[in-house]
């Protein structure tokens, strides 16, 4: 890949840090740095696929501790935590590093996809945790690899819900102010509700009624949980658990006062440059498809499944689809947080134009002009458990502020691809996950059990055409 647009990479990234010419048999994966100066405004076409093919390397290569790969001396942590004695070994099983390289979990069907159980990652609450080396579900929860198909439609669906809920908590606060009364406020966005604020005219807020999304609201798209907000942030946490290869936007000179935090002889890692190009690379990964059978009977099948779907409200959660009003998208995100580059850290954020990508051509789109994303999800949070169905009540870790039997919607894009199911990837088939659904997702559970073999049948067939189509 490198080599086949390695003169156009050249020509966009003319001011890349001069790297030193590297042998082609050198055992290294990065032989130069994405420039960040050269990243500013929008990107064109070819810029734009130069940079994604350049995340595409990072994130297929396999590091090595040439590049600086491993962190004897720094845990997995998401903030940039000290180990309290080294480590030598390259890999650990647990607490990580697990792999040298982003596809050796994200490879079904292709690179940027899901993995199977084999490739099971052990999640700790994460932000300042110990080192584990104990499958003890006390220390942390094993989660299953899922898929990046879509990612960047996803990210920009949840940065607009974000607005559209900070916009109605601002406005509550008006009227509260002008009209000297309490306000209870419905937050909504794109048809999902999230519960209720209450509002004082002094301002102060009750949070207490917010369902499915975060006290600040922020919608936060990623992981089983629903618990990070943009695929920038979920890089560099995944680049230093999993690989030990550290971002210098969090763990460089600014944040941590040294370039080699992990201590490993290797310092700035990746540069900001080389975190965009992998989230350029994930974010344009296009979104799976539909597949049409040749088959008549499964063609006949799936329509009707598709139908049932809806009836037994299954859509409730996983949403056929959700309008997007815009597919510019904008790196660094406008919500990050500390150590995660920020909007207010560059002059011009780079915008990568999804519309530029011959697949962007093929979303429909509603009489607003808004892009429909067939994601079959809702990006909201879900108590998944009760006293009867508890399968999902396996984890024994709450994550951030989300209690343990909380998980966000999976979108069902792409799912005939992905088994194993659920968030640990321990159930074989559609029908066993779908059993598994308690709680919030009882009724149309129940509904499905009780419905005729044959409606049960024809919703599976309706699911294994939600493919992801390399
Ligand atoms: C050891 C296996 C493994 C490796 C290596 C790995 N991932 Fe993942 N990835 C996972 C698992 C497991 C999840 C789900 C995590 C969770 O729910 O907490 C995940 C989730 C994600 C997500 C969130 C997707 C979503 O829709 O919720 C992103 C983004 C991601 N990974 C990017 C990366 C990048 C970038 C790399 C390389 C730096 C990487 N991953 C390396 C296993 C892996
Ligand atoms: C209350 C919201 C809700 C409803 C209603 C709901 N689901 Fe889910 N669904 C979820 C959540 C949350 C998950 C993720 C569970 C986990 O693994 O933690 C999920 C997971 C799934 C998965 C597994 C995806 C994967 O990649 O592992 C499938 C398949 C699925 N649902 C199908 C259905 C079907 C079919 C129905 C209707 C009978 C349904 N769901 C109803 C919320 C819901």
């Amino acid at each position: 890949m490198w080599f086949r647009v390695g003169t156009a990479l050249l020509a966009l990234a003319g001011s890349l840090a001069t790297a030193q010419e590297l042998a082609p048999w050198s055992e290294q994966v990065i032989r130069r740095h994405v420039d960040m100066a050269t990243l500013a405004g929008p990107l064109d076409k070819e810029q734009l696929q130069v940079l994604a093919a350049q995340g595409e390397v990072l994130f297929t290569g396999r590091f090595t501790t040439a590049d600086g790969a491993g962190r004897p001396m720094a845990t997995q942590a998401i903030i940039p935590t000290k180990r309290s004695r080294p480590v030598d070994a390259a890999f650990q099983r647990l607490a990580g590093p697990d792999a040298n390289a982003c596809s050796s979990c994200h490879f079904e069907p292709v690179a940027g996809g899901a993995g199977p159980f084999t490739a099971n990652a052990f999640v700790s609450e994460g932000f300042e945790s110990a080192d584990f080396d104990t499958l003890d579900p006390q220390f942390s929860n094993e989660r299953n690899t899922n898929h990046l198909f879509g990612a960047g439609l996803i990210e920009l669906l949840a940065r607009e819900m974000t607005a559209d809920l900070r916009r109605q908590r601002r406005e509550g606060q008006i009227k509260a102010r002008d009209g000297g009364e309490p306000v209870r406020l419905a937050l909504s966005s794109k048809g999902v509700d999230f519960g209720h604020l209450v509002v004082d005219p002094d301002g102060t807020i009750d949070n207490s009624e917010i369902d499915g999304v975060d006290a600040d609201l922020t919608v936060r798209p990623f992981s089983q949980k629903g618990v990070f907000a943009s695929l920038r942030q979920f890089t560099i946490n995944a680049m230093n658990s999993h690989h030990g290869m550290q971002a210098a936007e969090r763990f460089g000179v600014r944040w941590t006062g040294t370039p080699d935090f992990d201590e490993d002889g290797h310092g700035d890692e990746l540069t900001p440059g080389d975190i965009s190009a992998l989230v350029a690379f994930q974010a344009t990964l296009p979104p799976p498809g539909r597949f049409a059978p040749d088959d008549a009977a499964w063609r006949d099948a799936a329509a009707r499944g598709e139908v049932f779907f809806s009836a037994i409200g299954c859509a409730e959660c996983h949403r056929p689809s959700l309008p997007l009003k815009s597919i510019a998208f904008a790196d660094p995100a406008p919500f990050d947080g500390a150590g995660t580059l920020r909007t207010t850290e560059v002059e011009t954020a780079a915008v990568y134009d999804l519309a530029l990508l011959a697949w962007a051509t093929k979303l429909e789109r509603n009489d607003a002009g808004d892009y429909l994303v067939p994601l079959f999800g809702d990006l909201k949070r879900h108590i998944m458990t009760d006293n009867e169905v508890s399968v999902f009540g396996n984890e024994l870790l709450a994550q951030r502020f989300v209690e343990r039997s909380v998980f966000i919607t999976a979108e069902l894009w792409g799912v005939a691809s992905t088994d194993p199911y659920g968030h640990r990837g321990d159930m074989t088939t559609l029908d066993e996950v779908i059993r598994a659904h308690g709680g919030a997702g009882r009724a149309s559970r129940d509904a499905y059990v009780a419905a005729s073999e044959a409606d049960r049948s024809a919703l599976i067939a309706f699911l294994q055409t939600l493919k992801i189509e390399p």
